[in-house]
């Protein structure tokens, strides 16, 4: 039996190369190890103001990247949250497990309802419980996460333990996985931050999507320092970061990277890392392109996705239900 790895992203903003390199990539290379499950969480997307039209076109977008990247619906799970109906179910019903304090801990809702000035929702600040809900159905092993995510998968195991002590062994317990140092990208504007989906400002990110063109001119206006060497410093964020993506598009290692800058400067490296980036995305962006000829397909293959899911997210619900003495 394979391990069951299951992980959420949610269709808002732009997929960045920051995804692609820290999770998208490695996602599509453990295909064969594990029984991979990916969820485009619609219902996380509202927690925040959405528009009903671009929330669709969104959620397809991620979808057509999925697959685009690799994601091979023979091999692996890609579904709708909102498609399942038990992930809201389940998530109301682990609410009443969770105590106040323990959601009150958590330190992403602190951040994410200072952006909201004044309107911020239940549902935001109950998020963790419908990513429990998500994570619980499906008795999954691992959860590959960014560092932001990790309180929330303990949270999970948290919730599951409690509910388990109460009524017997009924949840499996996840781990949550994190990718390797060298995959948390950077904004290219500001490398002492993390690249983001929700940082709007022109030159943040090189999203997956960006025409050769924008992405030559994202990478020739990164930030650097006023230094010259070019060497993995990670003293050095501006320079470190277009290293480790230079790095991790090419495959090179870091020794002969060095070595092919030597006495070089940082515009030589820049040209040279944004048609190294250029040539990565093509062939993912023509695979977009020819996907999205044919909207139709990928909804029928989001539409699969759920129907393969939707029997264990029943049964685990249902044994839930059964115990606490519902329906
Ligand atoms: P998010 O953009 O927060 O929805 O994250 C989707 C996935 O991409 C998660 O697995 C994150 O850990 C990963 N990810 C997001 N931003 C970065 C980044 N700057 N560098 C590496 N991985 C990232
Ligand atoms: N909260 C995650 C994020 O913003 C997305 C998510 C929702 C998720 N449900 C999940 C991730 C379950 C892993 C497992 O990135």
């Amino acid at each position: 039996m394979k391990k069951r790895v299951f992980s959420g992203i949610q269709p808002t903003g732009n997929i960045h190369i920051g995804n692609y390199l820290g999770a998208m990539r490695h996602w599509v290379a453990s295909q064969d190890k594990f029984d991979n499950i990916f969820c485009i969480v619609d219902l996380h997307a509202i927690t925040i103001p959405q528009e009903a039209g671009n929330l669709r076109v969104k959620t397809r977008e991620v979808a057509g990247l999925l697959f685009a990247v690799g994601i091979d619906p023979g091999k692996s799970t890609v579904f709708v949250q909102s498609q399942v109906e038990a992930h809201a179910e389940l998530a109301w019903i682990l609410n009443c497990f969770t105590p106040m304090g323990w959601m009150q801990r958590m330190t992403q809702f602190k951040e994410k309802s200072k952006d909201q000035k004044g309107q911020v929702s239940v549902g935001l600040f109950d998020y963790p419980a419908l990513m429990a809900a998500d994570i619980l159905l499906y008795d999954t092993d691992y959860v590959p996460v960014g560092e932001d995510q990790k309180q929330h998968v303990e949270l999970t195991r948290d919730i599951a333990q409690r509910f388990n002590s109460i009524y017997g062994e009924t949840f499996r317990l996840p781990e949550p996985v994190m990718p390797d140092i060298g995959a948390r990208i950077m904004g290219l504007d500001d490398p002492t931050i993390k690249m983001s989906k929700s940082e709007e400002r022109q030159g943040h990110a090189v999203n997956l999507l960006d025409p050769p063109d924008d992405i030559r001119t994202k990478i020739m206006r990164a930030t650097t320092d006023s230094l010259r060497e070019i060497r993995f410093d990670l003293k050095r964020p501006g320079i470190y970061n277009l290293l480790v993506i230079y790095e991790l598009f090419t495959g090179r290692n870091r020794a002969d990277i060095e070595a092919r800058f030597e006495g070089k400067g940082y515009v030589d490296l820049k040209r040279e890392l944004a048609e190294v980036v250029v040539e990565g995305l093509g062939p993912l962006q023509s695979r977009y392109k020819e996907l999205m000829r044919d909207p139709a397909h990928i909804d029928s293959l989001l539409t699969d996705g759920a129907a393969r899911v939707r029997p264990t997210a029943e049964r685990v619900l249902a044994a839930v239900k059964d115990k606490v003495g519902l329906g």
